[in-house]
């Protein structure tokens, strides 16, 4: 039996630019495509972000600077509820499937220090893994120990935390694009997809998205790293489409940028 450890990108399940707007189809795939692979007695924990749920009302309110005024205050409410809303969307995704989702709140289970992870408790995902459900996370907004009192936290450090420390098998990072390229293929459709990813072709790669509040590819490829380093064997950016997310879990042969050593 495999764990694998899926993150929905935000950009993958809603618009990025069209705020609180779901890709339903886009949803609804990812999520039959995970039930498919449980159905088989594949484990899975599902890790989503925050797509235009929560990073503009974070760039809003520039919670990446932490608690500087009033304000900020107000725009962690928002900005958590959001994320709560999308959460809720992908939940009942699953249970209109017939899955059996059940989310563990980031922002009680991670603390910070100056943006970086200081502690969590995960003893609840292995719990719910071990009772047959799907844990379902999501980046949010948590508290840091720091004086800057408050942190996003991405989907995407939760998901390799999370696969690192459960020894998962795989790490599969879902992308609205086919995986990682040297060039943004949005703007430049000859861009060529990256098969296999090394550590030194990382400065190569550009960041492009400007409504991201928590570092965009690049610090997603170094989540991707980190993960690799620390033990987990797959780790893979794809597409949802075509059973490509199935296919990543079943170990078919899929498309999409692969982890590799240098
Ligand atoms: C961001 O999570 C969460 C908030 C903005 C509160 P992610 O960083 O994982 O989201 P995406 O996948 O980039 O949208």
């Amino acid at each position: 039996m495999t764990l694998s450890i899926v993150k929905f990108g935000g950009s993958a399940i809603t618009v990025k630019d069209e705020p609180f707007t779901v890709r339903r189809g886009a949803l609804r795939s990812m999520c039959t495509q995970v039930l498919n692979h449980v159905e088989g007695g594949g484990k899975v924990v599902v890790v989503h972000g925050g797509g235009s749920f929560g990073h503009p009302l974070a760039m809003t309110y520039k919670l990446g600077e932490g608690l500087i005024d009033n304000e900020s205050y107000v725009g962690v409410s928002l900005t958590r509820l959001a994320m709560r809303m999308l959460n809720e969307i992908v939940v009942k995704e699953f249970v209109k499937l017939g899955g059996r989702p059940f989310t563990i709140e980031p922002s009680s289970s991670f603390i910070l220090k100056g943006g970086g992870l200081k502690s969590y408790f995960i003893r609840s995902v292995e719990v719910a893994l071990e009772k047959g459900f799907i844990p379902i996370l999501h980046g949010d907004v948590v508290l840091d120990e720091d004086q800057r009192g408050i942190s996003i936290l991405s989907g995407d450090a939760i998901a390799s935390t999370l696969a690192m420390t459960l020894k998962a098998d795989k790490l599969i990072y879902v992308l609205d694009v086919d995986g990682i390229y040297l060039e943004d293929p949005k703007k430049r459709p000859s861009a060529e997809l990256i098969r296999f990813l090394s550590e030194t072709m990382l400065e190569r790669i550009k960041s492009t998205s400007n409504v991201d509040v928590t570092g965009g590819v690049e610090k997603k490829i170094r989540e991707a790293f980190k993960a690799f380093h620390g033990g987990v064997k797959v780790v893979c950016f794809i597409n949802w489409r075509r059973n490509n997310l199935f296919k990543a879990l079943e170990g078919l042969s899929f498309k999409g940028t692969m982890i590799r050593e240098d």
